[in-house]
């Protein structure tokens, strides 16, 4: 059984997480979507509600799939969040060469840490490629229009 682990603080949930979850799906058994929890900042959105959309956004569509989904938050590294779960992959999206900068760090750290936990990088669909949930919080903040960048699930929930 293929368990993935998708870290991330989905704060809020964009198209541009949707598009790496759905292709995701395809290639685990088991996805656990954990959404970063940081004592410093403020969220935007509780956990409670980043995992209801989470869930409701993709839940149909996993089970469809005959993909086991979960919903976790965590607050410590993530390659132990991975070993708890008994994830070998961790799942990351790559929108451009600055993602890439940062998340090929990342990853030689984690896997020095953690050689067993493999990850692996999905290159974002063009038509989401340039979403960022910090953006997508600055445009909410000055009274923007959301809408293109998140699912309907979000909009209802603000
Ligand atoms: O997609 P995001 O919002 O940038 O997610 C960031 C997240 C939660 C994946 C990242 O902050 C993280 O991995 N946090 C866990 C702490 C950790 O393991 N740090 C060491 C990495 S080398």
């Amino acid at each position: 059984m293929r368990v993935g682990l998708y870290p991330g603080s989905f704060d809020p949930i964009t198209n541009g997480h949707i598009d790496i979850i759905e292709r995701s799906l395809s290639i685990v058994d088991k996805l656990i979507v954990a959404i970063g929890v940081s004592a410093t900042k403020t969220p935007l959105f509780s956990f409670e509600d980043r995992a209801a959309m989470i869930d409701s956004e993709i839940g149909a569509l996993a089970k469809q799939k005959g993909v086991e989904l979960s919903v976790v938050d965590f607050n410590g590294l993530l390659v132990d969040e991975a070993k708890k779960h008994g994830a070998g992959l961790i799942i990351r999206g790559l929108r451009n060469a600055e993602d890439f900068e940062y998340e090929a760090q990342m990853t030689a750290m984690n896997r020095a840490m953690a050689p067993e936990v493999e990850t692996v990088f999905l290159t974002a669909s063009p038509d989401v490629s340039f979403i960022s949930s910090t953006l997508v919080r600055q445009i909410l903040a000055m009274g923007g229009d959301i809408s293109p960048f998140v699912p309907k699930v979000v909009l209802e929930n603000i």
